[in-house]
């Protein structure tokens, strides 16, 4: 037995003892004394040792054989000990993003498992590769109480990438594998949907299902790689970073010199273009200039509104993304994994959608050549909002004509 593994499990009785009020009894002599104070009533925290010690023994990727069955306990798979705060292990990175998904105002905590001598392959462009064998984990928590609620796996297996959720217990010792879709009450008293395994396909259209671990998310507004990728690569599991590239990454909603416009389609992007990267009528990606959606008519409904676009330059009244995010019934957008409105991204998104204007250098110069006919559909109203829209059409044919 090594030092590290007896330091762990002294730490780990460590954190036993004091659970149950007692640090006063902890000794020096390495042995699991935890068991023996059955005198204690059984505490929440298991007696027993954890199955495995993540910040020592290596984690076998048993998710590679393929008779693997997934664990109907998540403490199965070895990443983390119960402790509170939750520690993982050695071999399990976490990282943030730089503009989450909005979840209901739910916390995310991320997790990566990445198999010993493993690498990770960076895309500038697009979501990275992972290795088989990689476990991906999002972590949901009730900002209310801080506690764990769900957890989000996609276990890289040979077969390809296999989904999970597990449903954590009370004492947030550890969390229950689930098949379907389930409702849980929070904290405020609202309620949860966790999506079930067959859900998250919904979003997670692609083959490889990585959506938020991009360059665009680990590297700063200021174009600095964030601690996962140092981490990743100081223990030499990050392959094609080129710091020399100057990528730059997502501002954050708050960001306070991003622009309107970076912000708005950063959160757009993230909230959006799982679903709408062309498919359902346009594409909210980052990489598709916004100016298509601009005076763009929609093809699923006006939502009775009288001149309607996806984007309605000046106007989130006309605008079918800003109100389709602020609607609370069926037709909310996203159309799943969201029941409230953002209230952060909404601000940011009608701030730069009032900002847009018909800017003073589109309109022709017709100073010497006055219009020949303006009356002739006292209907257009060419009153500049609308900068893609027919009248603009007119106005340029009229002047080249
Ligand atoms: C409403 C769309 C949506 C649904 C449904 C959804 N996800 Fe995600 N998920 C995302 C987005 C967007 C990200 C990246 C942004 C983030 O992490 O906040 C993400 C991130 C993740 C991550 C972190 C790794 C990554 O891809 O960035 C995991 C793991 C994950 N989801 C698992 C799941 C699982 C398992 C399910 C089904 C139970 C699921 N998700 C359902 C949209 C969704
Ligand atoms: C889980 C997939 C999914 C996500 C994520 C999603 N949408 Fe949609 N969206 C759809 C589907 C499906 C439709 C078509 C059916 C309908 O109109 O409800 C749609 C339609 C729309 C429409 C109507 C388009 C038209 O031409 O009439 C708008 C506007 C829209 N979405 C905005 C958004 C915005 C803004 C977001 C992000 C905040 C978003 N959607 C996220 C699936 C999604």
């Amino acid at each position: 037995m090594n030092i590290r593994l007896i330091s762990a499990i002294l730490l780990t009785n460590f954190f036993l003892l004091a659970c149950q009020g007692e640090s006063d009894k902890s000794d020096a002599s390495g042995t699991v004394s935890g068991e023996n104070q059955d005198s204690q009533p059984k505490n929440k925290v298991p007696v027993e040792a954890p199955e495995k010690l993540p910040n020592d023994s290596d984690i076998v990727p048993s998710w590679l054989d393929s008779q693997w069955v997934p664990p109907v306990s998540l403490k199965k798979f070895g990443f983390f000990v119960p402790t509170k705060p939750l520690t993982h292990g050695k071999q399990v990175y976490d990282y943030q993003v730089n503009l989450p998904l909005w979840s209901d105002g739910l916390e995310k905590v991320r997790w990566v498992f990445v198999p010993n001598d493993e690498t990770v392959a960076f895309k500038s462009e697009s979501p990275w590769s992972f290795p088989r064998g990689s476990v991906l984990m999002k972590h949901f928590v009730d900002p209310g109480t801080n506690r764990f609620l769900e957890s989000r796996l996609y276990v890289h297996r040979n077969q390809g990438w296999q989904a999970l959720v597990y449903i954590w217990n009370e004492h947030q010792t550890d969390a229950a594998l689930i098949s379907e879709a389930k409702t849980i009450e929070l904290a405020d008293g609202k309620t949860w949907l966790v999506p079930g395994p067959e859900d998250c396909a919904r979003c997670h259209r692609s083959e490889n299902p990585v959506l938020g671990i991009t360059s665009k998310q680990m590297i700063s507004f200021d174009g600095i790689p964030n601690e996962f990728m140092d981490e990743l690569s100081a223990r030499q599991q990050l392959t094609g970073y080129k710091n020399s590239e100057n990528l730059q990454g997502f501002p954050a909603l708050d960001h306070q010199s991003a622009s309107l416009e970076d912000k708005a389609r950063a959160m757009l992007h993230v909230n959006c273009s799982s679903c709408h990267d062309g498919s359902f009528s346009f594409d909210l990606s980052w990489q598709v200039a916004s100016d298509s959606l601009i005076g763009a008519p929609p093809q699923f409904g006006s939502l009775g509104v009288e001149e309607p676009a996806l984007i309605k330059a000046g106007s989130v009244d006309s605008s079918m993304i800003w109100l389709r995010m602020n609607l609370t019934d069926g037709r909310r957008m996203p159309a799943f994994g969201t029941s409230r409105p953002d209230s952060a991204g909404l601000a940011v998104l009608k701030d730069w959608i009032e900002s847009l204007r018909v800017s003073d250098d589109t309109p022709p110069e017709d100073d010497d050549t006055p219009p020949e006919d303006d009356s002739t559909d006292g209907s257009e109203d060419c009153g500049g909002t609308d900068i893609f829209g027919a009248c603009l059409e007119r106005i340029i044919s009229d002047s080249s004509s």
